[in-house]
């Protein structure tokens, strides 16, 4: 392939981008997006506090218009997210307890009912695990809800979109090491216990370096049964960037169960990592040594 969704789709795998609706009127940022890949993610868009900014009013717009620019160009969607600790609405912010509960899993089943069958993976919950040593779960207002919001989460999702893929998303996970290993342990528990999930997100910001053993801890988890996925990979520009990026991409392929790789962002100007140019093309789209390091990859 001559470019990266049909040089990955060759592979049986899917080539996609974070995007915002924003910047869908600017034609250079449009052209390299659909030639080059063939799935979308919302940057913000179908984040909790851009999808119910009142408590039981939603608001699909921005969300549906990724979707119908996906559809129109043989694109598939992954949701991002139904759950997080981080862009909350203000309303929910103030909650706890049961309130709260009651309400994140009716968010989770107003939002996952309304793309029903136009979402090929959903972030059910992201980001909710500790950084450092401890293995366990980050604190936050939906952890002081209970332990098992994750699972109840799940069940919601899979009962409002049976044929979305549920995963599990975080980051900071690109190697086996404590934070990793705590994932892995709810994914082995969900399994044991019939809880629903399919599949476990890899952000992958990464800097200058890339761990050793990215690609055998890929395989750890694809071994208890579940899909891995590239979701958000960016990296630092540097010497390594080319390299880290064509290091992904082949631990991805030497995965059988790697659905596909996710590059959060279109431009280096498009990336929330601003001066990083962390990201495939440069800010006039033009392609980077990245970018032709993952295409002779795939
Ligand atoms: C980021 C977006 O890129 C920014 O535009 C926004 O201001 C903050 O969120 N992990 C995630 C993403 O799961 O949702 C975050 O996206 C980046 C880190």
């Amino acid at each position: 392939g001559t470019t990266l969704r049909a040089a990955a789709a060759e592979k049986g795998r899917y080539f996609g981008a974070a995007v915002g609706t924003y910047k869908f009127n600017d034609s250079t940022y449009m052209s390299v997006l659909n030639r080059e890949f063939n799935s979308l993610v919302a940057e913000n868009e179908m984040k909790w506090d851009a999808t119910e900014p009142s408590r039981g009013s939603f608001n699909y717009g921005s969300g549906d218009r990724i979707v119908s620019h996906a559809r129109a160009n043989g694109m598939s969607v992954r949701g991002h997210n139904l759950l997080w600790h981080a862009q909350q609405p203000g309303w929910a912010q103030g909650l706890s307890g049961s309130d709260l509960r009651n309400a994140a899993i009716n968010h989770v089943t107003q939002v996952a009912t309304h793309f029903r069958g136009q979402i090929h993976s959903w972030d059910v919950v992201n980001e909710a695990f500790a950084d450092g040593g401890s293995g366990g779960r980050r604190d936050s207002n939906l952890q002081r809800t209970g332990n098992d919001w994750i699972e109840a989460a799940f069940r919601a999702a899979r009962a409002a979109d049976p044929n979305a893929k549920l995963c599990y998303n975080d980051y900071n996970t690109d190697g086996i090491n404590a934070k990793s290993t705590g994932i892995y342990n709810m994914v082995r528990d969900f399994k044991s216990r019939g809880v629903p999930i399919d599949c476990v997100g890899f952000q992958s910001h990464l800097g200058t370096s890339i761990s050793g053993d990215y690609q055998a801890n890929l395989q750890r988890f694809a071994d208890l049964g579940v899909d891995v996925q590239i979701t958000e990979l960016d990296v630092t520009q540097g010497g390594n960037q080319a390299n880290i990026y064509a290091t992904v991409t082949r631990s991805c392929l030497a995965v059988s169960r790697c659905a596909g790789i996710t590059v959060w962002g279109v431009r280096d100007c498009d990336s929330w990592r601003g001066g990083d140019n962390a990201l495939l093309f440069d800010c006039s789209g033009n392609k980077k040594s990245a970018y032709t390091a993952v295409l002779d990859t795939l």
